[in-house]
């Protein structure tokens, strides 16, 4: 059943980068229409109508790295550093439990304070104590401590590969170790320590071209990813992209925009390429537009929402951009309101850990 389904899919999931290219650039609202609706189908046929909510929590804003367009990169002296506590970890913990999330999202920048046996440990205790689904969102480590984790209990890895256009990835992002493994290599590596493994990118970091985008689009369906996270690009203006954008945007028609239009047309064409992956509508799209950003990102291939269960007194220093949507969710929001909205769209919230559908 299930082979006839993706049959029935074949026709989107073997677009090439030509049609995804005149997709991105299409300025015919109905052909937009027409490919915003096929992605609905596609999202309804391959993975349903539940909506699976995934509880994030921001263990700390330490960062030893210096990405160019990231607020909590190690340069800005702006920002007050915090790194929560483990009891302040297993409260959150609990609070996604009692909330009725199926997965647990524990995400840092590059803190070296989290070491592998503490992490080891805090995942072991995690899944002790709820059976939650954890997520694992740490940057880039060493294959000890991925391996280390797995055998923890951590279920899943998220690593954004950003661009695949090496040359702007080289730019904005100042090795720590230029000899080690790229991320490509590291999502080889999760996926062969048994992780589900989820990647993304980032649109409209200026020096993304619409070529560039096309290829990251296809990278995606090569990588054969489990989860793929998209949202655009927002200047934070303590960091040397948000400063001066000028020294790296390129000609008008060949520069990608970080606009919730160009957000929606990914997210569609990233679900008829990748029927079967969780998509979430992300918190940069919501920040860009709102309510209804994160609605349209579910109406146009999402099927995940990842409310923020970091808490409230660190919440506004994990401001890897400035003013994110989270900032006004409260415990209310989470229980009620999303609950609603997902109803409205005429969609369920989903139970369980919301794997991936293979
Ligand atoms: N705008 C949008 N997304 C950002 N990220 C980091 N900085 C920004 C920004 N200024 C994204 C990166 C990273 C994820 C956790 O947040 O894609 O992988």
């Amino acid at each position: 059943m299930m082979a006839d389904l993706y049959r029935g899919l074949e026709r989107f999931s073997s677009l090439d980068r030509e049609a995804i290219l005149s997709w991105l650039r299409t300025a015919e609202p109905a052909e937009l229409e027409r490919l915003f609706v096929a992605a609905d189908t596609v999202r309804r046929r391959a993975v349903g109508d539940e909506v699976h909510l995934r509880g994030l929590v921001e263990i700390s804003n330490h960062c030893r790295r210096r990405c160019a367009y990231c607020g909590i990169r190690a340069p800005n002296r702006f920002l007050r550093r915090y790194r929560m506590t483990r009891e302040e970890i297993l409260a959150a913990a609990e609070e996604a439990r009692a909330a009725g999330f199926g997965t647990l999202v524990l995400q840092s920048g590059e803190d070296p304070e989290l070491t592998g046996p503490y992490v080891a440990g805090l995942v072991s205790e995690i899944k002790r104590r709820t059976g939650l689904a954890v997520t694992l969102s740490l940057g880039e480590r060493g294959r000890d401590d991925l391996a280390r984790w797995r055998e923890a209990g951590a279920d899943r890895y998220l690593l954004r590969f950003e661009t695949s256009d090496t040359a702007l990835y080289r730019r904005i992002h100042p090795a720590a170790d230029p000899e080690g493994p790229d991320r490509f290599a590291l999502l080889g590596t999760l996926r062969a320590l048994g992780y589900e493994v989820g990647s993304g990118v980032m649109i409209g970091i200026p020096g993304q071209s619409y070529q560039s985008l096309a290829d990251d689009i296809l990278a995606f369906r090569k990588l054969d990813l489990d989860m793929i996270g998209v949202g655009p690009y927002l200047p934070h203006p303590q960091t040397p992209l948000g400063r001066k954008p000028g020294r790296f945007l390129l000609a008008e028609a060949e520069q990608v925009p970080n606009d919730a239009d160009m957000t929606y047309r990914v997210l569609a064409l990233v679900r008829l390429v990748c029927p079967f992956a969780n998509l979430p509508s992300t918190t940069a799209l919501a920040t860009l537009a709102n309510e209804e950003g994160r609605d349209l990102g579910l109406l146009r291939g999402a099927n995940v929402v990842m409310p923020n269960l970091t808490p409230e007194r660190y919440r506004s220093l994990y401001e890897i951009y400035p003013n994110k949507a989270c900032l006004h969710e409260t415990a209310e929001f989470l229980r009620d309101t999303l609950e609603n909205r997902v109803n409205f769209l005429g969609r369920k919230i989903g139970t369980g850990p919301g794997s991936r559908k293979k």
